[in-house]
Parts: structure tokens; sequence; C-alpha cells
């Protein structure tokens, strides 16, 4: 089965392609999905009957791709915020060795598109399991709709960029509203540290359009220095470890550059006997839990004479001092940055890829929705 998109009906509306288009319509995604699910009164309500949210004691997580990012960093959230158990599968490997069934299971496929073969082929084999399934997807009409027992509509708007970003964003912030709703019917959080969450989450899209305007010139500049480079190591801890991994998938689908993400801990493990003044580290270091341990992995980096690219506050100075090109985000909750952090890797992976001349919004041998095993 093919979707029926029509990307001339699309406007670029001025941009060089789509992806850049749908990365700057962030900020707007976030407001719209805001307005879908929180009330003025910042209450959230994702409209889900309860036989779906009540009693869960466990939590499974199928995706394939960007989406199974977002679901670990949806793992993150449900076990700090809830401390339910939580566990991500890709969709291709579940289908073939499932996981023990536990009772009180809530078993979410999340694929933008709706027709990922693989994550359709295991939330199929949850719900013959007997487990309760729930959706998060931006195409609620497609085949995930009639499989899922209910669906989290991401309500992104048409993405034409075979790489995810809007859609990416918005199952961000299904998790972190799906895992907020959870605190709250599990006792986990006290009332007013949800509403305090909620808040840091409105005044996300203000501090995207800051990172938008701020830095699309820099990035667009550094992005030169970086054309030929053939390998890049990320990093990133805790919440921002899969950000890691999503920003070194950036790369490599539109770049075709070798990139791989790892947590910053796991470093001395093995990528660091990669590291030397060819092999660039992009760190994310966000002031929080984590913040002083990433710094010091970056260091470590610096060490073996690897070009250092921070993803940090510029605030900091040893931030400043650390890293040799600087990609600011502003200081939030430790919890709430990637999705602020996602975008300065989506902008850098695109300028590398337009530099390269290459079909940014087509990349070589991927598809937008890949319906075959
Ligand atoms: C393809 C796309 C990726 C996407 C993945 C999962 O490989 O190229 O960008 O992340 O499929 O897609 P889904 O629609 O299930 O989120």
């Amino acid at each position: 089965q093919t979707l029926n998109w029509n990307p001339v009906l699309v406007e670029k509306q001025g941009f060089r392609h789509y992806m850049l288009k749908e990365i700057h319509e962030q900020p707007g995604v976030v407001r719209a999905g805001l307005a879908s699910f929180v009330n003025e009164a910042d209450r959230i309500n994702l409209k889900l009957p309860d036989r779906i949210l009540d009693q869960i004691q466990n939590v499974q997580i199928l995706a394939c791709g960007t989406s199974w990012h977002a679901a670990l960093v949806g793992k993150y959230l449900l076990e700090q915020l809830v401390h339910i158990p939580t566990s991500v599968q890709y969709a291709s490997e579940y289908r073939y060795a499932p996981p023990p069934n536990l009772p009180n299971t809530l078993v979410i496929g999340v694929t933008q598109s709706g027709e990922t073969a693989d994550t359709l082929a295991a939330l199929d084999l949850a719900k013959s399991r007997g487990d309760r399934c729930l959706g998060i997807t931006n195409r609620p009409e497609s085949s995930i709709g009639r499989i899922a027992d209910s669906i989290l509509d991401t309500q992104a708007g048409i993405e034409i960029g075979v790489a995810a970003t809007k859609t990416f964003m918005a199952q961000l912030l299904m998790f972190y509203l799906l895992a907020l709703d959870l605190a709250d019917r599990h006792q986990t959080m006290p009332p007013d540290a949800i509403k305090d969450m909620v808040i840091g989450l409105r005044q996300l899209p203000a501090h995207m359009e800051r990172i938008l305007e701020s830095q699309e010139r820099y990035i667009e500049q550094l992005a030169h220095s970086f054309t030929h480079t053939r390998d890049f190591i990320y990093l990133g801890r805790g919440v921002n470890f899969p950000i890691a991994l999503e920003g070194a998938l950036k790369l490599k689908e539109i770049s075709y550059i070798h990139a791989e993400g790892y947590p910053a801990g796991e470093m001395k493990h093995g990528p660091i006997a990669l590291l030397d003044e060819d092999v660039p580290v992009v760190a994310i270091a966000t002031p929080g839990k984590v913040y002083e341990k990433v710094l010091s992995n970056a260091q470590e980096a610096k060490a073996r004479d690897a070009q250092l690219i921070g993803v940090a506050p510029l605030e900091d100075p040893v931030a400043n001092e650390t890293f040799d090109h600087l990609l600011p985000v502003p200081i939030v909750d430790e919890i709430l940055s990637p999705m602020l952090t996602v975008i300065p890797l989506q902008l850098m992976a695109y300028q590398i890829a337009a530099h390269r001349g290459l079909d940014v919004d087509q990349p070589r041998n991927l598809a937008k929705s890949v319906t075959v095993e």
C-alpha cells in the first residue's frame, strides 16, 4: 500500500527543501498539540478511554527508526516520572521474539506514517496476546488506526521530507503529555509539579523559535567545515541519549556520513578508539543531573584531538571553553530539554547534506513509509 500524499500540493513556502520548512514548523506543531490536549487551566486530557490508561503496570513501546528514538525518550519519562517499568523494542525484533506476557501491560506502537510493516505486525501480535494497544501516529486514518484500540494523533501536518523532523517533535510531545497524565493517575508527582511541567512545555515553542532564528546562519557556515567529514560521534546522556541517536541518524540518512550515537559514559568502552582530529564529536550537555559528566566526557574526546561541537547553554563559561563550536540552547528543566536540543542537530544534518548537494528530501535507498518487511 502507498500513501496518497501529493508533494506538489504542499508548498515549500520559500524554503529550499521541505525538510527545512518542516524543521521550522516545529514550534507551531508543539503549540497545536498543546492546544488540543491541554486546557486553559493546564490540565491534560488526551481524550483516551480510561480502559487504555487505568491500572497500567508495564509499558512496552514498539517502533522503528526515528519513532524508536521518540520511544526511548518516552521510556525515560514513564520510568522517571511515573515509575512504570517500560521497555522499548524494535518492532522488527519484537515480532519474532516478544518478551514474556505480563498482566496490565500497555503496548504502544509509534509510527508517524502508520504504515510501517514491522510496527503494524508487532502491534497486531501484542493485540493477539491480549494486551491493550495504543497507537501514536501522524496518520490516524492509516493502518495503525485499524489495529490499535486507541490512537493519539500527533497532528503535525503532512511531512514530506523522508527524514522525520516535525513528526518526531510531535511524538515527543505526546510522550510528555502521556507521562504527565499517568503521573497524575498514579500520583507519582504532586499536582503542582505536573502543572509546572505543563507550563514548561508551553514555553518551549518560543525557545524553539529563538534557536531557529539565532542559529540558522551559524550552522550553515559551520556545516562547510564538515562537508568532507567521513565519521561523526554523537554523545548524550539520560534523557538526551536518544537525542544523540537521533542526531546521528539524521546525519546518516540525508548526508550519507557515517555517524554513531552513544551514551556519553560508554565512550570509553569502544568509540574512544575511533577518535582523532578527523572524527568530530557532538555532545549534548544541558544543565541537570548529568551535565558535568557529559562535559567531562567531552573533554576526554578533546584530549584525543577530536573537534568538539556542543549543544549546550551559552551562559556557561565551562561549556564555552570546552567546545570548539557551540550550538546554544536556552536553559530549561533538563527533562524538557530534548525538544530543544534536537533542533540544532536537525539543522546541522540538513546544512551538511545541502552543502554536499544531496537530495535532502528524498535520500537514496530510504522511503517515507516502509510498507514491506
Ligand atoms: C523509514 C523512514 C524513517 C522513519 C522510519 C519509521 O525508515 O525513512 O524516517 O523514522 O521509517 O517510520 P514510521 O512511519 O514508522 O515512524
